[in-house]
Order: structure tokens, then sequence, then C-alpha cells
């Protein structure tokens, strides 16, 4: 089939790649020339496994391609995926200006039937308001439906979530269109849920409302491990092993970041109060989301009293392993509240250096070569991103360059009984202070 994607940012790129890879003939919009032109030239904005591959391959095999032009996407796509960015704004709610610019960009050259889909994430009732605006800017009497069709990919494994997804949720209220959404996802073999768009809008929010849900209850437990000398673990896997709650997701630790949390929960609130039906339980989520890097933060003062002209290293900057990704990163959050303090802080993260280094805090920090590096001569050790390399460093080392034997794992990473008996001052999250033997 042909299909256009409009917006080639994580979502729309990614989605553009797999459609391709299963046969159908993508073009990918974008408005920003700069991205257009590398990714005309091969090259990938963003770090994801697998992706560069991919697009490489399409290219090459004449699906997929790369355009600054609406108007070509417009004519090309049977279906065209809205995937622009929905912005948050200061009191939580999105900023769906982007969403509203394409429908009108869409209407502009609407000429035959085409469906237009809300792929990127989205307040219940967007899709109303899409369908209302292509209506006012298109010429009288020309066809279209709206459809919701919400992306559950996570970064990181975003091409492996698209191609072998949970499930595919497809929301909208003409056959015309569901039948050529789902003739679009026969080649993904994956249970597949049709709605109306309203309810697929609200599965986005409500899926990832849920998760973050469950970090904050593994994190609120953490507090009363701590209390109670429980290992938050421990508890987790024993929850977790009843099939109807699931390990998945109930890691205590510093809190969630990235892209799509912090955001959705704070959409989903402000729809919510919007609604007139508050949505209380989300606020005490981001609550508790909140406090961990407090918690945290009390942790590192209480062992080393002042932070002020402290050596401290800190692993990690990405949101989460295997992205490159920094927004509303917790690590980067921990490193600005450590800087602010006057400590002096050594950062290293395996993919998310580059990025770092464009934020404020960049001439504040040291950015060191490798784990160990950054840990020369420092008084503490803060774990903040779950990235393999760590866990895989040799803890006999780590003893010999650091100047003080404490750590504090903000991830649960390192075993806290290894630590010991290689002499540190361990601290995870949940778990109590483990000292060092003898
Ligand atoms: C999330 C959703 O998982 C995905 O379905 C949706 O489409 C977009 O938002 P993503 O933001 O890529 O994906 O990351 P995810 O793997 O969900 O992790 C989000 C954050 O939660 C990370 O900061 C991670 O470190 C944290 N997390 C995750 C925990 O603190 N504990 C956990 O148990 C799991």
């Amino acid at each position: 089939m042909k299909l256009s994607i409009i917006g080639s940012g994580y979502v729309g790129l990614t989605t553009g790649a797999c459609f391709a890879e299963v046969g159908h003939h993508v073009v990918c919009v974008d408005n920003d020339p700069k991205k257009i032109e590398k990714l005309q030239a091969g090259q990938i904005p963003i770090f994801e496994p697998g992706l560069e591959a991919l697009v490489k391959k399409n290219v090459a095999a004449r699906r997929l391609s790369f355009t600054t032009s609406t108007e070509e996407g417009v004519a090309h796509g049977e279906v065209l995926f809205i995937a622009v960015p929905t912005p948050p704004q200061p009191d939580g709610s999105v900023d769906l200006s982007f969403m509203e610019k394409v429908a009108r960009e869409i209407a502009q050259y609407l000429d035959s039937y085409r469906v237009v889909v809300d792929k990127s994430t989205v307040p219940v009732k967007t899709g109303e308001r899409v369908a209302q605006t292509i209506r006012r800017y298109a010429r009288p009497g020309v066809e279209f439906d709206v459809v919701s069709n919400p992306e559950f990919l996570r970064e990181g494994s975003a091409v492996e979530d698209l191609m072998k997804p949970d499930r595919i949720v497809i929301g909208g209220n003409s056959d015309r269109a569901l039948a050529l959404m789902q003739k679009i996802y026969e080649p993904f073999v994956a249970p597949v849920l049709v709605t109306d768009i309203n309810s697929a809008e609200l599965i986005k929010h409500a899926a990832n409302s849920f998760l973050a849900l469950k970090i904050s209850y593994a994190n609120a437990l953490a507090e009363i491990c701590e209390a109670s000398g429980a290992d938050v673990l421990k508890v987790a896997e024993g929850i977790g092993a009843d099939k109807r709650i699931g390990r998945g997701f109930l890691n205590a630790g510093l809190g969630y970041g990235g892209s799509c949390f912090p955001k959705d929960i704070a959409a989903f609130i402000a729809i919510s109060d919007q609604l007139g039906v508050p949505f209380d339980l989300l606020k005490e989520v981001q609550r508790i989301n909140a406090r961990q890097l407090e918690r945290f933060l009390d942790a590192m003062r209480e062992a080393l009293w002042v932070l002020k002209d402290k050596r401290i290293c800190v692993w990690g900057l990405t949101f989460k392993p295997n992205t490159d990704d920094v927004r509303s990163s917790v690590a980067v959050a921990l490193v600005e509240r450590l800087v602010a303090e006057g400590a002096r802080v050594t950062v290293y993260d395996p993919k998310g250096m580059d990025k770092a280094r464009e934020l404020s805090f960049a001439p504040s920090v040291e950015f060191a070569t490798s784990p160990l590096e950054a840990a020369r001569g420092a008084e503490a050790l803060a774990i903040a991103t779950e990235w393999a390399e760590f866990a895989a460093v040799d803890l006999a080392a780590l003893r010999e360059v650091m100047h003080t034997p404490l750590v504090f794992d903000g991830r649960n990473l390192l075993d806290p009984v290894a630590a010991r008996d290689f002499g540190f001052q361990y601290r995870g999250v949940g778990r109590g202070l483990v000292e060092p033997r003898g």
C-alpha cells in the first residue's frame, strides 16, 4: 500500500521504516530540511538499535523515501499518518498546535479520499478536532476519515516493538477506513483491537499511566522496605510472580523519565481535569516519582555530609539504557542538582554523552571516556542509568581507582553483597545500607 508519514521524528521515522520493511511504499515527510537531507544521505538522527540498517535497506529497495513537501506526502499516501510532536505546556496540558497545523495542511492538498491517522500521543477527543479542522479547510465534498492508531513503542527497542507488537489498536467509525487500516497491519502478527476513536486515544494515555503507576508503586514500596529492613527486589519478585500483577515495571530506582511518561501522565491529569473528573491517583504517582531523586540526594548528603567540593562520579545520563536520549532524564536532573550544590562532577554514559554536551550543565562537569576513568579519585559513585556496561565493571578495579568506596546505586544494578565483599559501602533503593565486612 502507499502510505505517508507526516513528521519524521522518533515515532514517524521508525513507523515508516517498519511499514516499508513489510512491503508498503512509504514517504516520510518532515518540515526540517536538514533532517530530510541527512535522511536522504542515509544518516539517522537518533540512535535506535536496528533502525539504520532498516532505513538503508528500504531506501535501496525504493520502498522508503523522504521529502519536506506535505503536498507530495498527501498525493502519495492512501493513508496519511500524523506523527508530529505533541509537547507539554507549562500547565501539563498538551500543545496541539503541530497537529492542528498539519491537519490544515493536509486539508489544503486533499483532492480525493484519504484516511488521516493520529499516530502521535494525544488527549482524548483530539481526533474529533482533527476531523473538524480538515472539514473546515478542505474543499467542499472531498471525502476523508480520521482514525486513531496509537503507538506503544519503547525507545531502545522501537523496531522490535513495532515489528512484533503486543497489540494493534485502531480507533475509527468508518468501515472503509478500518478496512484500509487492517490491510496495512495484515503483515504483522498481533491481535488487532478495533474501537471508537475516543477509546483508542484513551488507551494510550491509560497504558502509559498504568506503567508509571507500577513504577511509583515499586518506589513507594522501596521506601517502606528501607524503613523496615526488607529488600524491594525480593518483594517485587514475590508480587510479580502473580500473573495478575506481573514482574514488569516494578523496578524501584530513581523513578521514570524520558519524553513519554512524565509528559503523558501530566497530559492525562490535565485532560481529566478538563473533563471534570480529576484523576488524583495519578497526581500521587507524580509525587512519588519526584520524591525518588530527593530521597537519593538526601542519602548522599547523609553519607557525605556536605556535597560542595566533593568529587562525585555519575554513571549514566540517558533516561534509560540502549538509547542516546537524555530528554527528561532523571540522571541529568541528578547531575544538575549535584552541580548546583557545588559538587565536582565527572560523568560517563555509553551513548548519551554527545547529547548531554549540549545541555546547560555541560561546562560545569567533566566528561570521562570510561566508567573507571569517571570514577578515578571519586569520593562517591552514583549510578543513575541501568546500562549493562556498568553492571559488568570490575569491582576490584573500581575500588582501586576511587578515593572513597561509597556507591549509591539509583537503579539497583550491582549486587550489594559483591559490592560489600570488594570493600564498598553500598546503598541501593529499597535495599537498606550494606556496610563493608569487618
Ligand atoms: C514508554 C512506554 O513503555 C511505551 O510503551 C510508550 O510508547 C512510550 O513510553 P519509553 O519512554 O521508551 O516507553 O521507556 P520505558 O522503557 O517505558 O521506560 C520509561 C522510564 O521508566 C525510564 O526512565 C525507566 O528507567 C523507568 N522505569 C521503567 C523504571 O524506573 N522502573 C521500571 O520498572 C521500568
